[in-house]
């Protein structure tokens, strides 16, 4: 059998989240935003949707509660409706009569982004795509696979695997989140390093404009040199050029051998100089290079109640493996840990090629995100920042907010220069936010950092934006918004600042 097959993961993104007594503070109330000029939604509009759907799929009242929260809990709208269409053309006959009555809409997938970008900031129509779930076709042979954008991301994992492919993402949030929320953020993840990004991978796809108009740019090839390649517009953008509906996608084949090491490190110096012997060293299987400091496995472990395989240090890393044979693989990682270990980069480890074993080490880093969470309100920055300055940031924050905050704390991928920094207190304070906001983004843009690595821009981050792009980029993607959604009905408030 496939390791892949046997990684499969718990769905780790529970509705754990939505739990917790205190709900968050209408967005409204909390960030100074003032509602467009939209039209409120009235009760021929809700006559309409169910018109177009069934009944049973037009969502009102508190069964819209959880379709307004975000997953950090960091932003709450007031929707009065969520519809769950289950075909592009329902998608379209949605849009075009939103269109025509001016009513704002967001489009949610899993609602598993960390950037209060999936849910509305006033009374947005919902458009959620989780009934838009099959599975088309998979192209045994040339891994191209066809989907609606709605299946989630670990339901497509398990479809390709039994096809002996793989999907060439992975996330902490796979059992939740959906293949076109990860099209729409552009997400990143755990195998980027390996994979690259989706603006690879993804060969096409189908999206609803503005206007409802169906938009086909779906393709069955890798080279299709004809023209623009629209395609991109629509990755990355987070539901604010169109929505996505189907997409292609190129799989690779699953590896036959999967091994994997998690070691303990004294300082960041090392960690970089771990991640360069694991270059020389494991070359074309390296498959993963994550970092997590004390703080953040100190957080997963207790919170989550998991068990570290080794003793605590300051650092830690993980490195796969993911090649087409077990013994030549084994060797490789084996020496790469006995060199670093010689060299004094690394002081302990553990490597495994075990399914339980590896999945244990994987829960550990992947549920740090739920066990901050877990600890109280979580400021979250995703930057992409020079490896020379990775971590100093940590050190910089945490001297900056000193005891207002309870954690914070650095991890993240360190093999594609993508910081995860969090910050946790008991509650969300105007007073914390201040000492945090614009602190990071100035501190990432003086070292010519980007201020959002792979979570995207959202709710939070437009009035950021030009600390990573000039004038003139943020000009030119007013005039692309305003070309594709002149009437500004798709995902406001979102993506791109205000004035
Ligand atoms: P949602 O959260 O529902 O939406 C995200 C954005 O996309 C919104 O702006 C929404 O309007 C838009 N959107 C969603 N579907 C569509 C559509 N069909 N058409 C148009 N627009 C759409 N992200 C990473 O990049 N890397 C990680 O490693 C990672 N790990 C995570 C781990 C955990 C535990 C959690 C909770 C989140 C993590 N994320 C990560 C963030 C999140 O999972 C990703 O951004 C993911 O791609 C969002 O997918 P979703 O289906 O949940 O989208
Ligand atoms: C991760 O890599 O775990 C995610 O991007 C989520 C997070 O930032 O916590
Ligand atoms: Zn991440």
């Amino acid at each position: 059998m496939l390791l892949t097959k046997q990684l499969k993961i718990i769905n780790r993104v529970s509705a754990r989240a939505f739990s917790a007594k205190e709900v968050p503070q209408f967005t409204k109330d909390r960030y100074p935003v003032k509602r467009g000029n939209y039209n409120a939604l009235n009760d021929h509009d809700i006559s309409h949707f169910e018109s177009i759907l069934e009944k049973h799929r037009v969502l009102t009242g508190s069964d819209t509660d959880m379709y307004n929260i975000d997953w950090i809990k960091s932003v709450r709208g007031a929707s009065n409706v969520v519809l769950k269409p289950k075909t592009t053309e329902e998608v379209s006959e949605i849009v075009k009569y939103c269109h025509a009555q001016k009513l704002a809409v967001v489009p949610q997938g899993g609602n598993t982004g960390l950037v209060g970008g999936s849910v509305p900031v006033f009374d947005e129509v919902v458009i959620s795509m989780s009934l838009m779930n099959k599975i088309e076709h998979i192209d045994e042979y040339s891994g191209i696979v066809r989907c609606q954008s709605g299946v989630v991301l670990e339901k497509l994992e398990s479809a390709v695997n039994e096809k002996g492919l793989i999907v060439p993402l992975d996330l902490g949030s796979k059992g939740t989140c959906h293949i076109g929320g990860n099209v729409s953020t552009n997400a990143g993840g755990l195998r980027l390093i390996r994979y690259g990004n989706l603006h690879g991978s993804v060969l096409g796809v189908e999206a609803v404009l503005a206007n409802g108009k169906i938009l086909n740019l779906m393709s069955n090839f890798k080279k299709d040199n004809t023209g623009y390649h629209l395609k991109h517009l629509f990755i990355g953008s987070e539901g604010s050029l169109g929505i996505v509906t189907k997409l292609a996608l190129h799989c690779p084949t699953a590896p036959n051998a999967v091994n994997l090491a998690f070691v303990g490190l004294e300082s960041f110096q090392q960690v970089l100089n771990a991640f360069l012997l694991a270059k020389k060293e494991l070359g074309e299987i390296l498959s993963s290079v994550e970092m997590i400091d004390e703080p953040s496995l100190m957080a997963s472990t207790t919170m989550c109640n998991l068990q570290s395989p080794i003793q605590k240090y300051p650092f830690y890393m993980i490195f796969e493996t993911s090649g087409s044979n077990d013994e030549h693989d084994k060797e490789k990682l084996n020496n790469f840990l006995k060199n670093a270990m010689e060299k004094s980069i690394i002081v302990d480890g553990v490597a495994t090629n075990e399914p339980s074993k590896m999945r244990n080490i994987w829960e550990s880093r992947e549920r740090i995100a739920e066990s901050l969470l877990k600890m109280g309100y979580c400021f979250k920055y995703d930057i992409s920042l020079p490896l020379s300055n990775f971590y100093d940031i940590v050190g910089a924050v945490r001297e900056r907010v000193g005891s207002h905050a309870k954690l914070v704390s650095g991890y993240g991928h360190v093999g594609d220069s993508n910081m995860h920094l969090n910050i946790v207190c008991e509650k969300f304070s105007q007073e914390i936010y201040k000492l945090v906001e614009p602190f990071v983004f100035e501190y990432t843009s003086k070292l010519k950092g980007s201020i959002s690595a792979e979570h995207g821009i959202g709710f939070h981050k437009p009035k950021y934006l030009h600390y990573s792009k000039s004038p003139e980029a943020i000009e030119l993607m007013k005039q692309i918004k305003n070309l594709m959604d002149p009437e500004n009905i798709l995902n406001p408030y979102k993506v791109l600042p205000l004035s």
